[in-house]
């Protein structure tokens, strides 16, 4: 606006476009949304009985995480990576520089996978095996295309696994290392990063963690416009 606070027809134009530009992103937003919840939907009714957790974020984010599953805590708060293994989460994205906010979380297989533990009775969370992941796969991908991220980290090798539909793949050999992967429509960047709780069991992990997250810092610190145009160039 001048000083006479009357607005220049240039300035009007380009306010207008602004704001066309954020309510078609809100469209956009609310329809990934949908989809999203839709795919959650079927996925509950086919494993109906279970403790679901699923993902949630931002949508179209530079980065998307993927753990192995949900636990207790996550179950209780409805919140992937909520507990002990969330704290460690958190760490890890202090380092990269990376606010939650600003990615979307999930995990390969979006339901508690539980034991009960003879001793006491009680349940404890147990680790997911080759049938779990590949009857979950096919949802993840779809999450996956959904969400379209830049680049996808994935923690451990469960959903590393579940992401390149390749059993013999080991974290412990490709950590750190960015490569490309390709699903049925579209072409990402992955990032393999160790799981947060191995750095607990492991010690000796900490300084190779903190290595390769340092690097995935790098990977995503490039500005939103080429990220933007990696995405919709790969679709
Ligand atoms: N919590 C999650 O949501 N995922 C994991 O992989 C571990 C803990």
């Amino acid at each position: 606006m001048n000083c006479r606070g009357d607005e220049t027809q240039a300035r009007r134009e380009e306010r207008m476009t602004n704001s066309d530009n954020i309510f078609e992103q809100d469209i956009q937003e609310h329809s990934i949304r949908k989809k999203l919840e839709a795919i959650y939907k079927e996925y509950e009714t086919r494993f109906a009985g279970g403790e679901f957790v699923f993902g949630c974020g931002l949508v179209k984010p530079k980065l998307l995480l993927i753990g192995e599953a949900p636990g207790r805590e996550e179950v209780k708060l409805s919140r992937p990576f909520s507990g002990t293994a969330g704290k460690n989460l958190d760490e890890f994205l202090e380092l990269a520089g990376i606010n939650r906010d600003d990615i979307y979380i999930t995990n390969a297989i979006k339901y508690r996978l539980s034991k009960v533990n003879p001793k006491t009775g009680k349940l404890s969370n147990k680790p997911a095996v080759r049938e779990e992941i590949l009857s979950s796969r096919s949802y993840l991908l779809r999450e996956i295309e959904m969400i379209c991220p830049y680049c996808i980290a994935t923690l451990g090798n469960v959903p590393l696994r579940a992401v390149m539909g390749d059993f013999s793949v080991n974290i412990g050999d490709i950590h750190g290392k960015p490569a490309k992967i390709k699903t049925e429509k579209q072409e990402y960047l992955l990032f393999p990063l160790y799981h947060p709780a191995s750095v607990i069991y492991n010690r000796s992990l900490r300084e190779i963690c903190r290595q390769d997250i340092l690097k995935l810092r790098e990977l995503v610190n490039v500005p939103d416009s080429l990220a933007d145009s990696a995405q919709s160039t790969l679709l």
